[in-house]
C-alpha cells in the first residue's frame, strides 16, 4: 500500500494507421504503429482519510462522470476492495480532441497507479481487460512505447526497436476532432466511391521499415485524405496549411496522429528540428519538440 503517487502519463501518435472493416459491433479493424512520446500530462494521487470518496482535479469542461479518470476509478473499485478515498490531481498539457490519446493515456495511468496503491498487483491481462472497458487506445498505455496495435485496439504487441535518434515535432491546428465524427466521414468515403477499405501493409512490413530512415517509410494515416477533402473549407484548409509548412520545413515523415487533429513531423536530426519548431511556433500556437520514449510502461515522478 501506498498513500501517494505522481505518474508521467505520455501521449502518443500514430507513425502508421490503416483502417480496416467496419465489424459488426461499429468498431473497425486497424492496422497501426502507436509510438509514445516524450511529452505528456503529470497525475498525482494522495490518499483521503473518507473512504470511497473521489476528488478529481482536473482543468476542462468534462464533467466527472464523462472523464476517463473517474471512469476508471469506478471501474477499479468494482473489481477489487479498494476503498480508499482518493485525491486525483490531473496536470493537463496534451490538448483534447487532438489524436494523441490523452484521455486514454490517463485513464490507463490512473488503472496502474491504483494497482500499485492499493497493492493488489492485478495480473496484467486483468489490467487490459479494464483498460479495454475504458476505451479502445486504453490498452496500449499500459505497454507503451512502440507497439504494433490490431483489432480495434485490443492486440497490442510491443515492438523492441532501438531506431537511431528521431525528433517528433508536434503541431495541433486548433481543430478538435470528433472521434466517432471521423470514422463516420470515413466509412461515407468509402461507401459513396464503392471504395474498399485499405490494404493492410503486414507487421513484418512494419517493424522492418522502423528500421530504415524516416524519408523511406511507407506509412500512412486512413484519416488524412479524407480529413483534408471531406471537412468543411475552413477545416480543411487548416490541415492543408499544416501538413505543407511541415513538409517544407524539411520533414523526413509527415503525417496526422489518430483521427486528427495533430499533424506531426519526424525529423533524424536535433538542429533540423529545433529549427522547425522556431519557425513553425511563428505561424502555430500548438508546436512541440519531443522524442519517441524507449521505456515501456509508465514512469514514477520522483
Ligand atoms: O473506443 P473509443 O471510445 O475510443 O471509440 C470512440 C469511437 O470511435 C467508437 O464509438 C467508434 O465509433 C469509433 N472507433 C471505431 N473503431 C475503432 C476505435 C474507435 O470505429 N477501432
Amino acid at each position: 500500500m501506498r498513500d501517494g503517487i505522481r505518474v508521467a502519463a505520455p501521449c502518443k501518435i500514430n507513425f502508421h494507421l490503416c483502417v480496416m472493416d467496419r465489424r459488426n459491433d461499429g468498431f473497425h479493424n486497424l492496422e497501426s504503429v502507436f509510438q509514445a512520446l516524450s511529452f505528456g500530462d503529470e497525475l498525482r494521487f494522495e490518499s483521503l482519510k473518507d473512504r470511497f470518496v473521489c476528488d478529481l482535479r482536473m482543468p476542462g469542461s468534462v464533467p466527472p462522470e464523462q472523464n476517463i479518470v473517474q471512469k476508471a476509478v469506478t471501474l477499479f473499485r468494482e473489481q477489487t476492495r479498494f476503498d480508499r478515498g482518493l485525491r486525483i490531481t490531473v496536470e493537463k498539457r496534451i490538448p483534447l480532441g487532438a489524436g494523441l490519446g490523452g484521455g486514454s493515456s490517463n485513464g490507463a495511468a490512473t488503472l496502474w497507479a491504483l494497482d500499485k496503491m492499493a497493492g493488489t498487483e492485478l495480473p496484467e491481462r486483468v489490467l487490459r481487460g479494464m483498460a479495454e472497458k475504458l476505451g479502445s487506445d486504453v490498452p496500449f498505455f499500459l505497454s507503451g512505447a512502440t507497439a504494433f496495435v490490431g483489432g480495434r485496439g485490443e492486440i497490442v504487441e510491443p515492438l523492441d526497436l532501438s531506431f537511431g535518434p528521431l525528433w517528433v515535432v508536434l503541431v495541433n491546428p486548433a481543430i478538435h476532432s470528433d472521434t466517432k465524427r471521423a470514422f463516420s466521414l470515413l466509412d461515407a468515403s468509402r461507401e459513396g466511391k464503392r471504395k474498399p477499405a485499405s490494404l493492410p501493409l503486414g507487421k513484418d512490413t512494419l517493424e522492418k521499415a522502423l528500421r530504415e530512415k524516416p524519408s523511406r517509410w511507407p506509412f500512412f494515416n486512413d484519416f488524412l485524405p479524407v480529413l483534408v477533402q471531406f471537412s468543411e473549407e475552413a477545416v480543411s484548409g487548416l490541415y492543408r496549411r499544416c501538413l505543407e509548412d511541415l513538409r517544407s520545413i524539411g520533414a523526413d515523415f509527415v503525417s496526422l496522429s489518430g483521427s486528427g487533429s495533430t499533424c506531426f513531423g519526424v525529423f533524424d536530426d536535433q538542429k533540423r528540428a529545433e529549427g522547425a519548431v522556431a519557425k513553425l511556433s511563428e505561424t502555430w500556437n500548438f508546436v512541440r519538440l519531443t522524442f519517441p520514449l524507449a521505456r515501456k510502461g509508465f514512469t514514477v515522478v520522483e
